[in-house]
């Protein structure tokens, strides 16, 4: 039996309802974050959550419950599930209102759903590398809201995949911004670029973890916007994200970045990162 959570409550999958009326459903008016489970323990759940309060206050919605309830909440839907290797997908939208641009009254109820997948680790991408295609970023100015909108993001992605590609690399003109799903990094003469956390990009929490890791391991790095050039130039390219960890891309628009293969300072970081999880989640097998 699976559980999911809505609106607070534990319900079997097969039994949750949603209304047609949400304003998620209707308008993507809502906010929400995936979390790594290792283990059957989340990976950075602090940091997820706190996005999650930022990106609701970004776009005017109060989630409800603090950072150490919404845990309290994940850690049981983990168990109730015995959840060991996945990820939790949570949301909360505006709540159900006749369909209305306006945002209704403050009062009503927001739509808070999360559910969990069992999914393992990328293993052969992150050990042999992808490939990726550039686009051009046509997305709307607010990329540091992790919002339920994400067309924008699909139609780069749907193009990546129809050209046998794991993501699209999207650019604002000559400016690299970030994957459709992911963060992008360059690794030009040993030293890490990557673009600052401005409204152009989703300010990963993998991307902080690494870059943190960098920090600690005096690995040299910047957070500087890059351009195309400097992107077909890179020794190194890697992508990174909850779901994908920190996986090196090794051809972009079916030209080889370097030498074609995981680059050395990319794979040092996938070890530091591992690591990393190792100490939150305990040993990964
Ligand atoms: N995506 N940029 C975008 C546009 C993303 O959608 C994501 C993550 C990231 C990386 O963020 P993080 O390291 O916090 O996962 C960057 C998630 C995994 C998703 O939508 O499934």
């Amino acid at each position: 039996m699976e559980y999911v959570i809505v609106n607070g409550e534990f319900v079997e999958r097969s039994q949750a309802k949603v209304d047609i009326e949400d304003r998620g459903f209707q308008f993507g008016d809502g906010v929400y974050e995936v979390i790594r489970v290792y283990n059957g323990k989340m990976f950075t759940a602090d940091e997820h959550l706190e996005r999650l309060h930022v990106s609701g206050e970004k776009i005017g919605l109060k989630i409800p419950y603090s950072v150490e309830e919404l845990k309290e909440l994940l850690a049981e839907l983990i168990s109730k599930n015995d959840l060991k290797l996945g990820t939790i997908y949570m949301q909360f939208t505006r709540g159900v209102s006749p369909r209305n641009h306006p945002f209704p009254a403050e009062t009503i109820a927001l739509g808070f759903t999360a559910n969990i997948k069992h999914v393992g680790r990328p293993s052969e991408n992150m050990d042999n590398g992808v490939k990726a295609l550039l686009k051009e970023d046509v997305r709307w100015l607010l990329c540091d809201v992790k919002s339920l909108n994400l067309l924008g993001n699909l139609l780069a992605k749907q193009e990546a995949v129809a050209a046998g590609c794991f993501e699209a690399i999207q650019h604002r003109g000559e400016t690299v911004t970030e994957g459709s799903a992911s963060n992008i990094s360059i690794v030009k003469d040993g030293k890490v670029f990557t673009h600052p956390a401005t409204n152009l990009i989703l300010n990963g929490i993998t991307r902080r973890v690494f870059l943190d890791l960098c920090e600690k391991n005096q690995i040299p790095y910047a957070e500087e916007a890059f351009t195309l050039t400097d992107l077909l130039e890179a020794d190194e390219v890697f992508l990174s994200s909850t779901t994908a960890e920190i996986m090196p891309i090794i051809h972009i628009n079916d030209k080889p970045v370097g030498a074609g293969a995981p680059g050395p300072v990319t794979k040092k970081l996938q070890e530091l990162f591992l690591h990393e999880i190792e100490e939150q989640c305990g040993k990964i097998m």
